[in-house]
């Protein structure tokens, strides 16, 4: 009986062990996309957990200055520091070319006057930019020049253009972070928060302005928020934009961020940020991860929020517009969706019990889907 019980529980031993054998064999070997989720999330809790990160990026504070002394070439050092009272400063991080973008974003969401007006906060919003990217080699100096000519007068009309004289092209986007926190420690340290996004992204401000205001009288900090990426691997396919050699990040897992579309953090965190920068090295040129990077060495953790969008573009809808706070990838129909999500419509349909339940109801077909839809979770329909 007694050696009966030990043989089975042997047995079971070398059942599980090869078990747990195959696993691993498999895990490390079957590098299909989905494993390597798999394997990045679980390595993600090491990640975020030791300070790893932090000391393999961490170099020398004047080797570290080579990455963030550009020169300005625009600039505005005034723009937030003649008022006291700023609840956020908007970092629209554009190209020299998007000039129809930003004249989009000035007359609709990014509207300071607007802003002050409507809802009693003042919000600055600057464009960060590098230098137009060289063109044809023939023309070369003539549509470089021409670019920044434009640049120059657009500059004079609006007051709102930063930039620095690194070529504006994507494997550059992390100068442009190291831009944004710099420009907002020497410029505008008082701002009560900073949000970086994209140029084709809307921004509900109204919606964004009440939320910020909620959280600033609760006076939080280690305020850091939007779309999260949870234990990303990072992408080894060479054809990928987002390609990343193992030299540049050995790891299985960047530590949690959140996506550059858009994002908010608190003064505090921006301070941080800015703080990491100054010894960390900048040759990671996904912006959005060496923020996780900053963030990681600085001991602060990103908090999701459902109505953040990442890639996807919110379905149009009163009961979206309702909650919203950013959706990416809008360009063309900029204006006619500021005008439908401010419309007072929107809090009449909406409101009431009514008004709830039918929202829900609305929201749950929309984002509930069984197919990926890259929109908002399903979760923020019960919100
Ligand atoms: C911004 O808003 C103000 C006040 O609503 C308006 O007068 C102004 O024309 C707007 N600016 C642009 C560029 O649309
Ligand atoms: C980034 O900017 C630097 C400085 O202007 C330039 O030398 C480099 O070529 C740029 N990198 C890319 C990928 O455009
Ligand atoms: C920064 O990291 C890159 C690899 O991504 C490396 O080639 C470079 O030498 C590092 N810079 C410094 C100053 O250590
Ligand atoms: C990261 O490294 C710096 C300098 O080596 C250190 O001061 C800081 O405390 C580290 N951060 C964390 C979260 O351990």
């Amino acid at each position: 009986m007694f050696v009966n019980l030990r043989r089975i529980r042997k047995c079971q031993c070398l059942q599980l062990m090869t078990t747990c054998l195959v696993l691993s064999v498999v895990m490390v070997c079957w590098d299909d996309s989905v494993v390597s989720h798999v394997k990045a999330y679980s390595y993600r809790y090491l990640v975020n957990r030791y300070t790893f990160i932090n000391k393999s990026f961490t170099i020398p504070r004047q080797e570290a200055h080579m990455f963030s002394n550009h020169r300005y070439l625009l600039n505005h050092p005034y723009k937030c520091s003649g008022e006291k009272n700023v609840l956020l400063l908007l970092l629209v991080k554009s190209s020299p070319e998007n000039i129809e973008r930003r004249r989009a974003i000035r007359s609709t969401w990014g509207n300071e006057t607007y802003i002050h007006q409507t809802l009693g906060v003042t919000v600055k919003v600057v464009f960060v930019l590098g230098l137009p990217k060289q063109q044809e080699a023939a023309h070369t100096r003539r549509s470089r020049g021409g670019t920044q000519h434009n640049l120059v007068r657009e500059d004079r009309l609006n007051g709102d253009l930063v930039q620095q004289d690194f070529v504006d092209s994507f494997h550059n986007l992390t100068l442009k972070l190291l831009l944004q926190f710099r420009w907002a420690h020497a410029y505008c340290p008082h701002a009560r928060f900073l949000m970086t996004s994209d140029d084709d992204i809307f921004v509900h401000m109204p919606n964004l302005v009440r939320y910020l205001q909620d959280i600033d009288r609760k006076g939080v900090t280690d305020f850091w928020i939007g779309r999260v990426h949870r234990g990303a691997p990072p992408i080894r396919r060479k054809e990928s934009k987002y390609y990343v050699p193992y030299e540049m990040y050995p790891w299985l897992a960047y530590p949690d961020y959140t996506a550059g579309a858009g994002y908010v953090v608190s003064r505090d965190v921006a301070n941080k940020i800015y703080q990491a920068s100054l010894t960390l090295n900048a040759s990671l040129y996904i912006d959005d991860v060496f923020m996780g990077i900053c963030a990681n060495a600085m001991g602060v953790l990103p908090q999701e929020h459902v109505y953040f969008s990442g890639e996807g573009k919110a379905p149009y809808h009163l009961c979206i517009y309702d909650k919203m706070m950013t959706s990416h990838g809008h360009v063309a129909d900029i204006y006619e969706l500021w005008k439908a999500a401010t419309n007072p419509e929107v809090k009449r349909v909406t409101s009431g019990l009514f008004g709830r339940l039918y929202c829900t109801a609305v929201k749950l077909t929309l984002l509930c889907r069984p197919y990926f839809l890259n929109s908002y979770p399903c979760k923020a329909a019960l919100l």
